[in-house]
């Protein structure tokens, strides 16, 4: 080798904390025993789950991803100037990175910090953005913040914006949501939040975008039970349970399931359940907002100058606003 990268910058990696596998098991069993059975949105991802996700934000129907694209490219300079330069840029569920790298050139953010559920999910990604940012300091930080947001100290000090893109916040209640954006207030150091919130519209709009004519939705969720086998060590036979997904009204919410179409004894190592044709277990929600009842959720969790830029449609918001 006549090559020295010695002084080429690399990706720093940290893994915070990961569920032992019998964690695991116990509250997958927990969820499918309940009365109403249930599996937590963030186990639809695992490696076959993450690529049929993005599969999903390439569909037709499903308008969130490129809505949002399209609100950060036309506006990108007025949000950056409603955000802090130079600060640490942090990326909740940041997966591939690019959402955030295309901000780089509008916030010069001096620090990188990407978030997800592994840090294996990461090291790829920092690794080429590496190549392409030389010196940008970047850090991947694997950690499910699903439950509580807390980074850990290598991050830095000096004010952060938080970057949480996707609508993800939909996957919360506004309970939760609220709960989760005051700890994003804390993370950001005095800093700042950016976020993607899709937005109420008709359910003929919404609908589609979770059942698709190519059946992409379907899949991701039904994936969900072969990935639950390799967890669980349960029996789940996906020809007998179907995809199905409604819109609540009155929670403002898309429900997903999974409908037994036939009568079905599930069993895995230390328990089982019979599943009665009809019964469903519930896999996801995603809740929609209004402009105005964000800002609200946003100003309770104590949030300030709070701006909002939309698409024409009004499908979906992009929101900045000052932890200070
Ligand atoms: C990644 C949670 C934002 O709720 O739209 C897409 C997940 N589920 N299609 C969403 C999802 C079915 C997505 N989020």
């Amino acid at each position: 080798m006549s090559v020295d990268s010695s002084h080429q910058r690399q990706p720093g990696l940290i893994q915070i904390y990961r569920p032992d596998a019998a964690a695991v098991r116990a509250e997958l069993a927990a969820g499918l025993l309940g009365p109403a059975a249930r599996i937590a949105p963030k186990y639809l991802y695992d490696a076959l789950g993450s690529r049929l996700f993005a599969a999903i934000t390439e569909l037709a129907e499903y308008y969130p991803t490129r809505t949002e694209a399209e609100i950060l490219a036309r506006h990108a300079t007025d949000i950056a100037s409603a955000l802090p330069t130079g600060a640490t840029l942090v990326d909740l569920g940041a997966g591939n990175c690019e959402k955030a790298a295309r901000l780089f050139d509008y916030l010069k953010p001096a620090r990188y910090v990407a978030v997800d559920i592994s840090v294996d999910f990461l090291h790829q990604a920092l690794h080429c953005l590496q190549r392409e940012h030389p010196l940008l300091e970047l850090l991947g930080v694997g950690l499910d913040f699903s439950t509580q947001l807390v980074l850990p100290p290598q991050v830095g000090t000096g004010p952060r914006v938080v970057f949480y893109p996707g609508s993800s916040i939909g996957n919360f209640t506004p309970a939760e949501a609220l709960a989760f954006l005051r700890q994003a207030r804390e993370v950001s150091q005095g800093g700042a939040l950016l976020i993607g919130v899709d937005l109420v519209k008709p359910v003929s709009v919404l609908e589609p975008a979770y059942d698709d004519a190519l059946g992409v939705t379907a899949a991701f969720n039904r994936n969900m039970l072969l990935h639950l086998n390799g967890l669980l060590g349960s029996n789940f036979d996906i020809a007998h349970w179907r995809h199905r997904a409604r819109f609540d009204t009155e929670q403002s919410r898309i429900e997903m399931y999974l409908d037994a179409m036939q009568d079905q004894l599930v069993q895995w190592p230390g328990g089982e359940r019979l599943f009665r044709r009809g019964e469903a277990i519930h896999t996801e929600n995603s809740y929609k907002y209004s402009v105005p009842g964000f800002e609200a959720l946003l100003s309770e969790a104590g949030f300030a100058q709070i701006r909002c830029w939309t698409d024409r449609q009004n499908w979906f918001a992009v929101f900045t606003a000052q932890a200070a």
